[in-house]
């Protein structure tokens, strides 16, 4: 495996998926992790520093255990990376005339083992406002800008090598390639890495870290909460507990499809709990989508509270936080959650300590896992969905009658999207209810009914999105069964508006 020690800096992560796609393991570990520690690990071919926000004179600056430089294995620095080496070894760092971001082509002057097989010019993605000014000893330049001198350096017979660009991103066009000599003609790593290894590797950790204790996951529909709870139960079996708490806000048969997958085809402790009459209770009255959020929010807390309580002889609780959700610097703050992760929030002062097995992953991975683990494509390409469920996609006060009517009328758009074969190319679609009724006519009689909206958009992140181009026959039949079977509806529209200005969501 290769190691990435982590300095900070926004694309660390992204340098461990990179060397984890080329069939080789990597994770990303603290940057106080000691020079001995990672010496005894014979597992560990290269280690890569990562770059970092700091400069190596800063007051607080991130250090690395100077023996780390003596322990014999190949080294990597990338961006504050390199200025740690040079620094660390004697050279020379100073802050740049003019700071670099964005592309830059670089001229190689004397090649390496990083850069065989390359063209003299190469396009790279620079990201610095300090730059190495003197190499160390026995160091060689192998390549400058216009502006920066050193932009690549290397020891090759202590196999330390160092580049002032980012290669882990696609800007920089041959910096996969660059990180592939480096891992294979190099550190010699083989690629013999997989998600299987994966299962093995972590079934392994979770065994050591909880011992004989017994460990309670919140399952909340989601992938995220799925894929844990398969993973913790094929390393810990009838020690794992799952809770799922229905609120009565799922899409139709999803909270019996949790079920069924986690009780019926696996087998596990499954404790369900239906609250679906107090959230409603609460929410009674309640038209205000902000306020029914925090009800929705807090009631969830107070329920998973109570109920966990229950569970006195459990230590842990495990979560489905991804790479992604842990914070910035990584691995130094591992533990720190989204408040808003996956159920919805749990309580911050809990009982119980945690384990997060997936967060090095990141989402495509957890999804391969989860087919890796049996979990049904329902769950493991599950839309987003919101916390607050179909709270929030009916308009104006809940009732279970409005409820019914999405979950009715959201059932058949799914199942059209997906005969047409377009329920991978569409990123999140759903109905919702806005809150009016208005007049039509079905068979010489006059209606008063509701209308319901057709929502689908295509999008990368939920950030941004463009309103999807559904062709008109499919849309016609949407909109023919939904009036035939939905009793209260006697009117579809479509919402052809991209996010921004409109959200994803109608609440
Ligand atoms: P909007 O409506 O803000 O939604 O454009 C962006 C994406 O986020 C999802 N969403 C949520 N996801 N908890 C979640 O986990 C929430 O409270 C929540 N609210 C919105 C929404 O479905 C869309 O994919």
């Amino acid at each position: 495996k290769i190691i990435v020690l982590d300095f900070g800096s926004q694309y660390n992560q992204l340098i461990a998926r990179r060397v984890r796609e080329m069939g080789v393991y990597s994770e990303l570990k603290s940057r106080h992790t000691s020079a001995a520690e990672i010496a005894a690990d014979p597992e560990i071919k290269g280690i890569i520093f990562s770059g970092g926000p700091n400069s190596v004179y800063d007051e607080n600056a991130f250090k690395v255990d100077p023996e780390i430089f003596k322990i014999g294995k190949p080294i990597l620095g990338i961006c504050y990376g390199m200025q740690l080496m040079a620094h660390d070894l004697g050279g020379k760092v100073e802050s740049c005339e003019h700071a670099e971001y964005g592309k830059a082509d670089i001229e190689i002057k004397a090649g390496n083992a990083l850069l065989k097989g390359m063209e003299n010019t190469q396009q790279v993605w620079m990201s610095h406002g300090d730059q190495v000014t003197a190499v160390p000893e026995c160091f060689e330049v192998n390549a400058s800008t216009q502006t920066c001198p050193i932009v690549m350096m290397s020891n090759p017979e202590k196999r330390f090598y160092a580049i002032q660009f980012h290669p882990e991103v696609r800007h920089t066009v041959n910096g996969t390639a660059m990180l592939k000599n480096f891992v294979f003609g190099v550190c010699e790593a083989k690629n013999n890495w997989s998600m299987k290894e994966f299962v093995d590797v972590e079934i392994a950790k979770i065994k050591e870290t909880v011992g004989d204790d017994e460990v309670l996951c919140a399952l909340s529909g989601g992938v995220d909460s799925a894929v844990v709870a398969a993973l913790l139960h094929k390393a810990i079996g009838d020690k794992l507990t799952c809770m799922f708490v229905d609120h009565g806000l799922l899409r139709l048969n999803e909270a019996e499809s949790v079920v069924d997958t986690f009780k019926g085809r696996f087998g596990m402790n499954l404790y369900k709990i239906d609250a679906r009459n107090e959230f409603m209770s609460l929410l009674k009255g309640v038209s205000d989508p902000e306020q029914k959020r925090k009800i929705i929010g807090n009631e969830f807390i107070r329920v998973f509270e109570r109920e966990s309580a229950k569970f006195t002889q459990i230590k842990w609780l495990a979560q489905g936080t991804l790479y992604t959700d842990v914070i910035e610097s990584g691995t130094d703050t591992a533990q720190t959650i989204k408040s808003h992760h996956n159920v919805g929030g749990l309580p911050e002062n809990m009982q119980f300590k945690l384990i997060e097995p997936l967060n090095t992953l990141f989402k495509d991975e957890v999804r391969e896992l989860g087919t890796l683990l049996g979990l049904p494509d329902e769950i493991v390409h599950r839309q987003p969905f919101p916390g607050p469920g179909l709270a929030i996609r009916v308009l104006g006060e809940v009732t279970e009658e409005k409820l019914d009517l999405v979950r009715r009328s959201d059932a058949i758009l799914r199942e059209e999207i997906a005969l047409a074969g377009l329920d991978k190319e569409i990123w999140q679609y759903f109905t919702a209810l806005p809150d009016m009724k208005s007049v039509g006519v079905m068979g010489d009689q006059r209606t008063y009914e509701y209308t319901v909206g057709i929502r689908a958009v295509t999008s990368i992140d939920g950030m941004t999105a463009d309103w999807a181009r559904i062709p008109y026959d499919v849309l016609d039949k949407i909109s023919r069964r939904i009036i035939n079977e939905v009793k209260g509806i006697n009117r579809v529209v479509l919402d052809c508006t991209s996010k921004p200005p409109a959200t994803i969501e109608w609440e």
